[in-house]
């Protein structure tokens, strides 16, 4: 069976192939902590379990807006409007089918062929396939344990060519855990402020915070906030239950609904 050439560009999974080999030492007896699946050990909450019990048995169960109910996409207004003091309209919310599905349709209207995505190392194992999907180039960057594996302003700049299309920022990272602080998002700010580089930002672990240091991301900088496309999902997660969902500020049209729009700054940045 001959598949279409874009799918030889993908990597098997690596998240997998480490999953499976932790579960192999298992069997073997062996004390393992899998560090591979991006998932908490804990199960998920009593109550959102019994939401979706109630939500099948009341039978809804059929299919939806797209982009999402308006009662959903009406909860992550008031979830961003709450945590993040950040204002959206329904027509800037789409929600997808966990973060994943939201990154790659994000990746599927945002880039194109030749275009280069920066993505700091460690990484979670998607972002290059998903930006290869799209016909673009992952560009690693390398962040160093001394530096807090945090990418440097100064090695943004070095990746920074004049076919970057965005940068990825995940904090709290999978697998590293570092997060960027307000003032490392400035500093990260100052060297994107006179470009037209979207930044993804990817705040799936928000809520999964072992400092005290308070979340922060891109939105902080308000020369930056107008392009920033931002995702969060998991920090409630069980398995086939996550959702994603995707707010974004710019120009990018997504199945022809969202357009950027008016939004208040976080006080906490
Ligand atoms: C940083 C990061 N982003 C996105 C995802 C994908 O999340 P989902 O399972 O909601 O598709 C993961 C999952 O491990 C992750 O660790």
């Amino acid at each position: 069976m001959k598949l279409a050439g874009r799918v030889a560009k993908v990597k098997p999974s690596e998240t997998l192939a480490i999953t499976a080999k932790a579960n192999a030492l298992r069997a073997e007896g062996r004390d393992v902590i899998g560090f591979g699946a991006g998932e908490p050990d804990f199960d998920t909450p009593d109550h959102i379990k019994k939401a979706a019990i109630k939500a099948i048995e009341a039978g809804f169960t059929k299919y939806t807006p797209v982009g999402g109910t308006d009662e959903l996409k009406d909860a992550i207004i008031q979830k961003l409007m709450l945590d993040n003091h950040l204002e959206y309209k329904r027509s800037q919310i789409v929600v997808s089918c966990g973060a994943k599905h939201t990154l790659y349709n994000l990746a599927q209207v945002l880039i194109e062929e030749g275009d280069e995505v920066i993505i700091p190392a460690p990484y979670w194992v998607s972002y290059p396939d998903i930006v290869v999907l799209a016909g673009g180039s992952p560009v690693i960057v390398n962040t160093l344990e001394k530096d807090g594996f945090k990418m440097r302003p100064q090695q943004l700049k070095a990746a920074m060519t004049g076919r970057t299309k965005a940068v990825v920022l995940n904090g709290p990272s999978n697998p590293t855990g570092a997060g960027y602080s307000p003032d490392d998002l400035k500093a990260l700010a100052t060297v994107l402020a006179d470009t037209d580089i979207f930044i993804i930002s990817d705040d799936i672990y928000e809520k999964i915070l072992y400092t005290d240091y308070p979340f922060a991301n891109g939105l902080c900088h308000d020369r930056l906030a107008h392009r920033l496309c931002g995702g969060s999902a998991g920090n409630y997660r069980g398995n086939g239950e996550n959702s994603g969902s995707e707010h974004i500020q710019s120009d990018v049209y997504f199945s022809k609904s969202i357009r950027g729009g008016s939004q208040r700054r976080s006080k906490h940045c």
